[in-house]
């Protein structure tokens, strides 16, 4: 998969995708991301991108121009599955959305700033608007990183087996059972009985009871919008 992405921050995206999960997934080659500074877009020697609003009212809006320019540039050597805008008014990012992402093969996403991008680039290119929360973040560089993580993890070959997918918390529509490690009693703190008996079946039995009982607790709603 191909992550291209359109920022007037590059380097906030430096150490983030050369870490962890999202590092092995370049290396393994099933992930190439690329950022592309707007300013190389700019249509003065100052390298700005962004004007005033028309009608007034505070605040700057990323011009139609060069963000149109820079998109039509990257769509001459690539013809993407979804053109992304980060925006708090878009449709909120959930463990279903990064399944049918990850399946796809060319990603472009435009990181907002200031008060957002003309509103012609969102009617003309843009294919999908996403928020990550019900918050207003001082650009979509956070949200386009944790995007690009939250679809990374997914591309099949990038988990291994003990790592899969498959047990993340929502990916069954229900969050994660708890998890224990070494020493098995720490201070009289006992890891449940269950999980040291060595019977994969009783394990899992008793997983998925957690898994629910957590989710009953924790996330009410996840069990409304299935039939259990
Ligand atoms: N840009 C600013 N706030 C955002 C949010 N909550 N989600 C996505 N992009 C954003």
């Amino acid at each position: 998969m191909q992550i291209d992405i359109i920022t007037l921050f590059p380097e906030m995206f430096e150490g983030f995708f050369q870490y962890s999960i999202l590092k092995r997934a370049q290396t393994k080659g099933f992930l190439s991301v690329r950022l592309i500074n707007l300013r190389d877009y700019s249509l003065n020697k100052y390298g700005s991108v962004d004007d005033y609003a028309f009608g007034g009212g505070a605040g700057m809006v990323i011009q139609v121009e060069p963000l149109a320019n820079c998109i039509e540039d990257l769509q001459k050597q690539t013809s993407y599955d979804e053109i992304i805008y980060t925006a708090p008014d878009g449709q909120m990012l959930n463990q279903s959305l990064s399944n049918t992402l990850s399946m796809k093969e060319n990603l472009l996403i435009l990181c907002g700033h200031y008060k957002g991008i003309d509103e012609r680039i969102r009617e003309h290119f843009v294919t999908r608007e996403i928020s990550i929360g019900d918050y207003v973040l001082s650009g979509g560089e956070l949200a386009a990183a944790v995007i690009s993580d939250s679809i990374a993890r997914l591309i099949p070959g990038v988990l291994s087996d003990e790592q899969s997918a498959l047990s993340d918390s929502f990916q069954d529509g229900l969050v994660a059972p708890a998890v224990y490690s070494r020493p098995a009693d720490f201070r009289g703190w006992k890891v449940p009985e269950v999980l040291l008996c060595g019977d994969p079946k009783k394990i899992e039995a008793w997983q998925y009871e957690n898994a629910l009982e957590r989710t009953k607790q924790r996330r009410p709603q996840l069990l409304e919008k299935q039939d259990m």
